[in-house]
């Protein structure tokens, strides 16, 4: 695996005749990678000839009371996990090679960036389009690999790439779960114990909401209702959106649409946001 930290070294590698022909598939992260990362970057191996993964920590996507300090890292791992699974190029920039001073651009995908998680993180999706946006230039990827744990952040990429023009194809991928049904996330390391058992329900509160719509109920009130009964079981619990929506525009809608709903929910447990969600539909394009 070449390892490149500046981009003149990545153009380096890529314009290498070894990288020349061939289809590339990228993986953007923010390193501390767990199996959900692993996932992509194993389809991402498989559906291309070479395998371009990013670690960058992007200041533009944390709000200044939020934890661009505190976000966990430890680059050496990564490093023997991404050559475990024989990734070709790790892209691995410091701030000063993303933003060079002055910078000024920024992409906004209006209206799908207040919705949801954007109600409580103003200007964080610019932040990531902004990033995903400059990635995608610099790797110039065929394909692109996200997780639907971040279904929003899915959303507001494949519009992006639908309203630019980009020539990426975005791939989303499966929730990548624990044992005990929490989805994966670089943030859980933070969670006390007692704090963990408290997140369970946030699963739970999903699984409940595909058990009710398996036995036919559609009306978003009801599910919601019954999420919330679940996350209310534990006081650790600080519910802060359950959202019913259609795929394309965020939107909530009064019933389910088979195929084009999202139902995803955000709470805190302690200083720790969680996010999960249950997708009826795809979001790959
Ligand atoms: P990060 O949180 O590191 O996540 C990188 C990718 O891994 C995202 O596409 C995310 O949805 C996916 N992922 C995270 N947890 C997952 C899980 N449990 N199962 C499956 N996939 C999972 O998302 C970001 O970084 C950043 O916003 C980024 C896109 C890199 C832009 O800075």
């Amino acid at each position: 695996m070449k390892i490149c930290r500046s981009i003149q070294s990545l153009h380096g590698e890529l314009s290498a005749p070894a990288c020349g022909r061939g289809r590339i598939g990228f993986v953007p992260t923010m390193g501390f990678l767990h199996q959900g990362h692993l996932s992509l970057v194993r389809c991402c191996r498989e559906e291309n000839d070479l395998t371009v993964v990013s670690i960058f920590v992007n200041p533009a996507q944390f709000g200044p009371a939020e934890d661009l300090q505190r976000y966990p890292c430890d680059p050496e791992k990564d490093i023997v996990l991404l050559e475990k699974e024989n990734t070709d190029i790790l892209f691995m920039p410091d701030n000063s090679e993303m933003y060079p001073q002055p910078y000024r651009t920024y992409v906004n995908v209006e209206g799908l960036d207040t919705m949801l998680c954007g109600q409580t993180r103003p200007g964080h999706f610019r932040g990531v389009a902004t990033v995903v946006l400059k990635l995608f230039n610099l790797v110039c990827p065929a394909w692109a690999y996200f997780g639907q744990k971040d279904a929003q952040q899915a959303i507001v990429i494949r519009q992006m790439v639908r309203d630019l023009h980009l020539p990426v194809q975005i791939r989303v991928m499966a929730i990548v779960r624990d044992s005990d049904g929490l989805a994966l996330s670089s943030r859980n390391v933070y969670l006390s114990p007692a704090e963990r058992q408290a997140a369970l329900l946030l699963p739970k509160s999903l699984q409940k909401a595909a058990a009710l719509i398996g036995s036919g109920v559609a009306e978003s009130q009801v599910i919601r209702e019954s999420m919330q009964k679940e996350l209310d079981r534990d006081p650790l619990l600080a519910t802060e959106y359950i959202s019913i929506v259609r795929l394309q525009d965020l939107q909530e809608i009064p019933a389910i649409e088979a195929g084009n709903t999202l139902i995803a929910a955000a709470v805190r447990a302690g200083r720790i946001r969680l996010i999960d969600n249950l997708l009826l539909g795809d979001l790959s394009c």
